[in-house]
């Protein structure tokens, strides 16, 4: 009997043993390294540069269909010409403290009546719907119905200072009305004209069924405002004499009737936003009616008169809670100062 010599010989059963072994340790080497790789991964976060890009695309893609993207002032600290950066500095210190400056006790010149612009607009300015100036420098000049011209941005800071300050002019040559200019439009760099950005000026407020109600307004100012702004509306002088710790909102020293304050929406929309202090337009303290309530209280009270009839010279054009006649529709003084706004907004 002959062994074909062709047929290799049958592996000893010790070499398939450990070729065997060897196969399932390559198996389990190569997934713990898989494994160990996913955790690595995992753990090393939005710092792993191979992971950045889909963690901060994520980051940006989830919340911007929720929340809108309100403008934000640039850095002056990004000015890189120090004459310009000095100059627009100057410019928001005159509206952050413009009655150390132009106030009865100001360094400068004494023509307004001791408030600041930053009273009314906000940190400078700047906060979201707190009256900011992110949409000025894009939309200026611009025409205005009150006065029934052009408008460009010395006409329209001097309307405050005559009205909201109850003050006199600025000249428009001078180093203050030039800062505050140049702050101004340093705050809408980053606008393109023409736009107006989000989260600019006062936010909108429905109106109500009803008129403002001036007595029930009083409750709710003793209660929610006074201990700030005064049982006589006339603010808290600071310490120094020379602006407010809690300015005033009637009396001989607040902005005057031909301001845009003592129009009810405007009163209503800044302090339902802002007002009491701390109160944000996300996180308003006030029910609508309360705010147009105590619109209605505030705006009843004795202040300096400026408005005069030269105001919205073609009187179709009057804002409906303008409260001083002629008007172009069949309704009374009242109604414009109080409401029913309702009616006053469906006539065209
Ligand atoms: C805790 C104190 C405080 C309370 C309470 C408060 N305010 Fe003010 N209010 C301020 C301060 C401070 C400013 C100025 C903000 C600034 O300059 O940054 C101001 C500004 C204002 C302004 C604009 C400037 C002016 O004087 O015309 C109005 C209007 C106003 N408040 C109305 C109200 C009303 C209405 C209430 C009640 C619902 C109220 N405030 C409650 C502190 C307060
Ligand atoms: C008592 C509150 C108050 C004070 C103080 C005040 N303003 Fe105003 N200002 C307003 C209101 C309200 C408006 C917007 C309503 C309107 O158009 O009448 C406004 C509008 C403006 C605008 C136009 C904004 C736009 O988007 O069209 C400019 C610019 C401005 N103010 C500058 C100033 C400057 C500068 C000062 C200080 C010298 C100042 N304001 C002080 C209440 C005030």
């Amino acid at each position: 009997m002959t062994t074909p010599a062709h047929t290799p010989p049958p592996a000893p059963p010790t070499n398939r043993l450990l070729l065997l072994l060897g196969g399932v340790l390559f198996v389990c080497v190569a997934g713990l390294f898989l494994i160990l790789n996913v955790i690595l991964r995992l753990s090393a976060g939005p710092s792993d540069p191979a992971t950045q890009p889909v963690v901060a695309a994520q980051a940006v893609a989830a919340p911007a269909q929720a929340v809108p993207t309100f403008w934000q002032a640039p850095d002056i600290e990004l000015v890189a010409d120090a004459s310009q950066k000095k100059q627009i500095e100057y410019g928001r210190d005159l509206i952050a403290r413009t009655a150390a400056y132009l106030g009865p006790k100001g360094s400068v010149r004494h023509i307004t009546n001791g408030m600041n612009c930053q009273n009314c607009h906000l940190d400078a300015g700047t906060r979201v719907f707190g009256n900011n100036y992110g949409a000025v420098a894009s939309t200026y000049p611009k025409f205005r119905a009150r006065s029934g011209g052009i408008e460009d941005i010395h006409k329209r800071v001097n309307d405050c200072i005559e009205r909201s300050l109850n003050g006199q002019p600025l000249d428009t040559a001078s180093a203050e009305m030039q800062a505050i200019r140049a702050y101004i439009l340093f705050l809408g760099s980053n606008v393109p004209k023409g736009e107006k950005t989000p989260g600019s000026g006062l936010k909108a407020l429905p109106y109500l069924d009803r008129a403002a109600d001036p007595q029930a307004g009083e409750a709710l100012y003793q209660a929610k405002c006074q201990s700030c702004h005064q049982q006589d509306g006339g603010g808290l002088p600071a310490p120094d004499g020379i602006t407010y710790t809690y300015p005033p909102l009637w009396g001989k020293n607040s902005y005057n009737d031909g301001a845009g304050l003592y129009r009810l929406g405007n009163f209503a929309r800044y302090i339902k936003y802002n007002m009491p202090l701390g109160a944000t337009h996300d996180n308003p303290l006030l029910s609508d009616e309360e705010a147009w309530d105590i619109a209605a209280y505030v705006n009843s009270r004795p202040r300096p008169h400026k408005a005069t009839p030269k105001d919205w010279p073609d009187i179709s054009k009057k804002p409906i809670d303008h409260p001083f006649g002629p008007y172009a529709d069949g309704f009374s003084e009242k109604q414009h100062k109080f409401g029913p706004f309702k009616p006053l907004a469906a006539t065209p």
